[in-house]
């Protein structure tokens, strides 16, 4: 299929699909594609803190497209088609799999609270977990047990979303060190993508410095979400610094946006 030729259909013509915290999902312009809209929203806690961040869904567009190409470049299957402009991107509607599957290098967050276990500290090896994606029960953590008795996913799929999460793992590891940051963790979504009567599992939904853990290399400063979540403040100096330094914006861009603005709930 020729994504290359369709025309534009201005925002406000589409038909909404869904809206979440961060992005909002439109009709694509083909059957089985969808357009993925990066929002400046920032929630953390379940939504219970919120603020509009001038600039970060044109931040977070870039850095997952490109984190995406990448991944469709070396073989990992994605639901990514393209980028369409500053704050969309067509992608082909999967059947979300509502897990979010977590990937941890280095113990920080929830592992740390958790079982106390200092953050900074490196663990014997990658621990991947499935949170159960209810934002009414506050994203619980799940076992295999849960996952294949409930019927989220087979134990067939379980071992396709793992093998994934771990060649994504080793992907955005290295990609990050040549740039001088460390992957602490980060989280993935997979989804069930249909081709005729053939069904494979997918990467889906973003990978951002709003899903991943990334500080700096030399100073262990946090580039992500962290600095919301913390009230660290400098969110979107952060995100441009990983932009600047993956080659996405050049060295002259500055970020756009006036500051946070505070968001009443
Ligand atoms: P955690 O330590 O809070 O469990 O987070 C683990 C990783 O998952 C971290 O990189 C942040 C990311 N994450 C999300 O993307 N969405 C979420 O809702 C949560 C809780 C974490
Ligand atoms: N995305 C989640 C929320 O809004 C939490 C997080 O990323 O920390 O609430």
């Amino acid at each position: 299929m020729d994504f290359t030729k369709q025309r534009y259909t201005p925002m406000s013509r589409r038909r909404r699909i869904y809206e979440g915290k961060a992005k909002v999902l439109y009709e694509g312009p083909e059957p089985g594609t969808l357009i993925q809209h990066f929002k400046d929203d920032a929630t953390a806690f379940n939504a219970k803190k919120h603020q509009v961040i001038e600039g970060k869904g044109v931040l977070n567009n870039r850095i997952s497209e490109y984190v995406f190409q990448h991944l469709n470049d070396i073989g990992v299957p994605t639901h990514f088609i393209r980028r369409l402009n500053m704050r969309e991107q067509l992608i082909r509607e999967v059947e979300i799999i509502p897990l979010e599957v977590c990937v941890r290098n280095v113990a920080a967050g929830s592992l740390s609270t958790r079982l106390g276990i200092e953050e900074g500290t490196q663990l014997p090896r990658s621990i991947i977990e499935f949170y159960y994606k209810n934002d009414q029960l506050n994203d619980p953590m799940v076992s295999e047990e849960h996952i294949t008795a409930f019927g989220w996913a087979t134990p067939q799929e379980i071992d396709d979303i793992m093998s994934l999460a771990i060649r994504v793992n080793d992907f955005l590891s290295g990609l990050f060190l040549g740039v001088g940051i460390r992957l602490v963790d980060f989280k993935m979504e997979t989804g069930r993508l249909w081709e005729n009567d053939l069904m494979r599992i997918v990467v889906a939904d973003e990978i951002s410095p709003d899903s991943c853990r990334l500080w700096d290399i030399k100073s262990n400063e946090k580039l992500d979400k962290d600095r919301f979540r913390r009230d660290l403040g400098g969110l979107l100096e952060a995100y441009t610094e990983v932009a600047k330094r993956l080659g996405i914006m050049s060295e002259g861009e500055r970020p756009q946006g006036t500051g946070p603005v505070l968001v009443k709930s």
